[in-house]
């Protein structure tokens, strides 16, 4: 790996449940170097956000955990781990995707999914640990669809492969993702939070654009008009109000 420390003490399962799991059941038990990358090509029961499940294909895909211990991070700036993991993975796309495969725009749709056009391609966990007021660790998940072709209709997927009819090596894919979350996780140390917030937003799906939304199982219209320091999505409504939700509070239709 082309890194100072993350994915430099990695550790390779042949399958697992999941790595997210693993890597929590790790720091139970010790304290492993900082940017410990666990990664698998069988994830076996893989968990995604709101309880969800992650699935893929054996063989086909990565899934990867980055142990990280952002500890200059405060409790209520978590957020920035979403924001800059996100475009860690949408600096990936942007690298393997061709510009002359860019029939579909890159975009991150709140909190932390990958899209290419219409469809998704990369999943991101993150689980941290506080500790009073601070960061202690933090596992950061990420799935990412390569070289799988088939996916069940109703997930609304797409791959590398898919999208760029190529296949890929996935530890290559691995390798240059290690490298952008270390430069992205740096940006973040060196607080450079302008340039992360703009790069956010400037990737931020349906930024600006009515849309819409459920929340309470009520359909409203609305448009999403920036994020706020602790993460919320801020929505305009056609009342003109103001909104914030958070994940459990708003669904996209
Ligand atoms: C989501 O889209 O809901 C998030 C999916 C996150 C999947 C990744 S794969 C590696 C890591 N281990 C897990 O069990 N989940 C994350």
């Amino acid at each position: 790996m082309k890194t100072l420390f993350v994915g430099q003490n990695c550790i390779h399962l042949k399958s697992i449940d999941s790595t997210n799991s693993y890597a929590s059941q790790l720091l139970d038990q010790i304290k492993p170097a900082e940017g410990t990358l666990i990664y698998t090509f069988d994830q076996q029961n893989g968990r995604g956000q709101r309880g969800n499940t992650w699935e893929t294909e054996p063989n086909k895909n990565v899934a990867s955990s980055f142990i990280l211990y952002p500890s200059f991070l405060q409790a209520g700036r978590q957020f920035s781990l979403n924001k800059i993991t996100s475009l860690a993975v949408a600096d990936l796309m942007a690298e393997l995707i061709q510009p002359s495969d860019k029939t579909h725009e890159i975009r991150i749709k709140w909190p932390n999914d990958i899209y290419i056009g219409s469809k998704k391609i990369a999943g991101i966990l993150i689980e941290n640990t506080l500790r009073e007021n601070t960061i202690q660790s933090s596992i950061i998940g990420i799935g990412i669809n390569i070289n799988q072709t088939a996916f069940n209709a109703d997930i609304n997927a797409t791959s590398l492969a898919q999208v760029t009819n190529k296949e890929f090596d996935l530890m290559q894919v691995l390798e240059k993702l290690t490298e952008f979350i270390e430069a992205r996780y740096l940006q973040l140390k060196g607080n450079k939070l302008e340039s992360i917030d703009a790069a956010y937003l400037q990737h931020l799906y349906q930024l600006n654009e009515w849309h819409n939304y459920t929340s309470d199982n009520q359909y409203f219209e609305g448009k999403i008009i920036g994020i706020s320091a602790i993460g919320k999505l801020q929505m305009q409504l056609k009342t003109t109000e103001i909104k914030e939700f958070d994940l459990k509070e708003i669904r996209f239709v």
